[in-house]
């Protein structure tokens, strides 16, 4: 752990256990909410990592509008981690709320296409610059897809990853480096996702050309600028530099913009002008609404040709790529993707959410001067990351000694007993484009006040 903070490791964790006790004497109706579902869902709650996901007892929800949510105990928050980047739009956007409304009412899933499908599809075709489009129900899926088309046009079974990654939950990416080692990064995987994945740090070139050089790596399967370790910058030239040598290598290269997707109008690759073959996204697309879709070029869409006979007996091999699935593309999601995509996420509201993004981040760096700490601020359009040191992290391995997971615990739990919801410490603040200026000058104001405590 970084104890390198500028706050005394003993001060954070005396008011860490005074936050937490706080904060379980505040939520008397969330904790007896877990209680009942003890008895009903492993841990007591639907999701059972979700018991440990915060160091205090999970909080159970009742509504949310625009950039704030409520609990069941009456508590209302300032939502600065919009759901993992999925509440991007705000809570309930009026414009998503009606189609969705409106959807339901006239049927939301039927295995077949509907009109909003081609709609959703032309509109991420124009806005991530990739042709052709397909649906799952989440990015978690989509990357599943991905790292299959992968496989199959490679002939190659090998995935390529950055340390600090998080592409989901699919077996493939759930894998991290232990020392030189890849092993799995959770239990109940088959031992065969060592052989199948390979890390290297981000940023260093040399690492990259070497672990492709064998030739039997598929894909590479990234962020444009990672975000699940907090923010990590690929150096100038390090993207055009992982191009050449994936086309070099007969490697194909996919972009995942689940997360980054918030920092610009078209995505950071966008920004960074960046060609992948392949492109992951869902969280935000749908206001939150269970879609996922992946993009890809004309070259890997001939992959989806029809197959030369239709075989509808189970038990015979199909001679066609593997993917899903029943509820994948429903009415009901294609629905919310289209008002969310055309009448939320515009160019106009990502200006504005961009302005509000750099209002924080300059917020966020005075308040720390103010303070005298040595931490440095990164940002990628509407989010920002705070980092425990002078400078960013570079890679995995400086994001994880840089940290201080007591430290930002007790942010985050200092921060929701006053009604700001901050981030866990993998992520960081969002602005979403429900957010105002009032909203991130109150988050702003929290930090700081934050800092004058703990600092006191
Ligand atoms: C970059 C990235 N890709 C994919 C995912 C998986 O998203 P989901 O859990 O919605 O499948 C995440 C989740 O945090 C993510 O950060």
């Amino acid at each position: 752990m970084n104890s390198r903070s500028g706050i005394s490791e003993r001060r954070v964790k005396d008011l860490l256990a005074q936050e937490n006790a706080r904060f379980v004497g505040d939520h008397p109706r969330s904790v007896s909410l877990r209680e009942r579902a003890r008895s009903s869902m492993p841990r007591g709650v639907p999701m059972s990592w979700m018991e440990t996901f915060y160091e205090h007892p999970p909080v159970f929800v009742d509504s949310g509008r625009g950039s704030h949510f409520t609990d069941v105990d009456g508590h209302t928050y300032l939502d600065m981690y919009i759901g993992d980047m999925s509440g991007f739009c705000g809570h309930a956007p009026p414009p998503v709320v009606a189609a969705v409304t409106q959807r339901v009412a006239r049927g939301n899933h039927f295995l077949l296409p509907g009109e909003d499908a081609i709609v959703v599809a032309e509109h991420l075709a124009a806005r991530y610059r990739l042709p052709k489009w397909q649906f799952t129900l989440s990015a978690t899926q989509a990357n599943t897809e991905v790292i299959r088309l992968a496989r199959d046009l490679t002939g190659r079974e090998v995935v390529l990853m950055f340390d600090g990654k998080y592409h989901g939950h699919g077996d493939t990416t759930l894998v991290i480096l232990e020392g030189d080692r890849v092993v799995a990064e959770e239990q109940g995987l088959p031992s065969s996702v060592t052989g199948v994945a390979r890390i290297v740090q981000i940023n260093d070139l040399a690492a990259l050309e070497a672990a492709l050089a064998p030739r039997d790596v598929a894909l590479v399967l990234t962020e444009p600028v990672m975000t699940n370790a907090g923010i990590i910058h690929p150096d100038p030239g390090f993207h055009e530099a992982l191009r050449e040598l994936t086309r070099a290598q007969g490697t194909l290269l996919a972009l995942d913009e689940t997360h980054s997707l918030v920092g610009a109008y078209g995505g950071m690759s966008g920004e960074l002008g960046l060609e992948p073959d392949l492109f992951t996204i869902g969280k935000s697309i749908a206001a939150g609404v269970p879609l996922g879709a992946y993009g890809m070029t004309e070259q890997v869409a001939q992959l989806f040709a029809p197959p030369s006979a239709h075989i509808l007996a189970s038990g015979v091999a199909i001679p066609e790529i593997a993917t899903g699935g029943t509820l994948f593309a429903n009415a009901l999601s294609m629905a919310a993707a289209r008002a969310a995509l055309t009448e939320v996420l515009t160019p106009d509201a990502f200006a504005r959410a961009r302005a509000l993004g750099t209002r924080m981040a300059d917020g966020l760096e005075a308040a720390i001067a103010s303070a005298g700490m040595p931490w440095n601020v990164s940002r990628m359009g509407t989010h920002a990351y705070y980092g425990f040191t002078p400078t960013p992290a570079r890679n995995g391995i400086e994001a994880r000694d840089n940290d201080n997971p007591d430290l930002r615990a007790l942010i985050r739990v200092w921060m929701a007993n006053r009604g700001v919801w901050e981030s866990g410490w993998w992520l960081g603040p969002t602005v979403s484009v429900a957010h105002t200026e009032p909203d991130v000058d109150d988050f702003v104001g929290a930090f700081g006040r934050f800092l004058a405590d703990a600092v006191a």
